[in-house]
């Protein structure tokens, strides 16, 4: 399969975006992960520490690349000559507004398919919000985020 898009915050990577990254590097050719760069929404991180860790997380994985746009996301696939976005869905919650996104993606620009994964059992529970919750708590958060990146998410709290 060709060139595809998994789009998202990334506030922070979680293990299940990186179930999502690693199954979807598995059967297309290539996957641009594209954290988005948005004035207006307050993240956490920032955009520049969410590239950054999803950068460690991916680098061994030779046909992801890390990237970030501003604005709409079908603007950005027409750019980058891609036509495959990739959504994670974890429950029947998260349906709901995946599909009135796919369905404005797709009157935006037609030629932009929406392509769902569902997540892995093991990380169906967990959400970058779940995190930061847990983490600025005290709680521990291993196995919620990847190793690589876990010291980074965690002394986010303690600054
Ligand atoms: O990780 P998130 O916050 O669920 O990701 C949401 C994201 C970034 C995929 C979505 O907000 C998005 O595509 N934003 C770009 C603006 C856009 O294109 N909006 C129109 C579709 S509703």
């Amino acid at each position: 399969m060709k060139k595809t898009i998994y789009p998202g915050s990334f506030d922070p990577v979680t293990n299940g975006h990186y179930d999502i990254i690693k199954r979807v590097s598995q059967v297309v050719d290539h996957l641009t992960v594209a954290v988005l760069d948005n004035p207006r929404k307050t993240e956490l991180f920032t955009f520049e520490e969410r590239t950054e860790m999803l950068k460690i997380v991916t680098r061994d994985l030779p046909n992801v690349e890390v990237d970030y746009f501003k604005g709409l996301l079908v603007e950005y696939a027409a750019q980058k000559d891609v036509r495959i976005i990739i959504k994670g869905l974890r429950a029947i919650s998260d349906f709901e507004f995946e599909f009135q996104m796919a369905l404005v993606n797709q009157k935006l620009d037609p030629q932009i398919e929406t392509m769902f994964m569902m997540t892995s059992n093991n990380y169906a529970h967990l959400s970058s919000s779940i995190v930061k919750e847990v983490a600025g708590l005290g709680g521990d958060i291993c196995g919620m985020v990847p190793e690589e990146v876990h010291d980074l998410i965690v002394n986010k709290f303690n600054t």
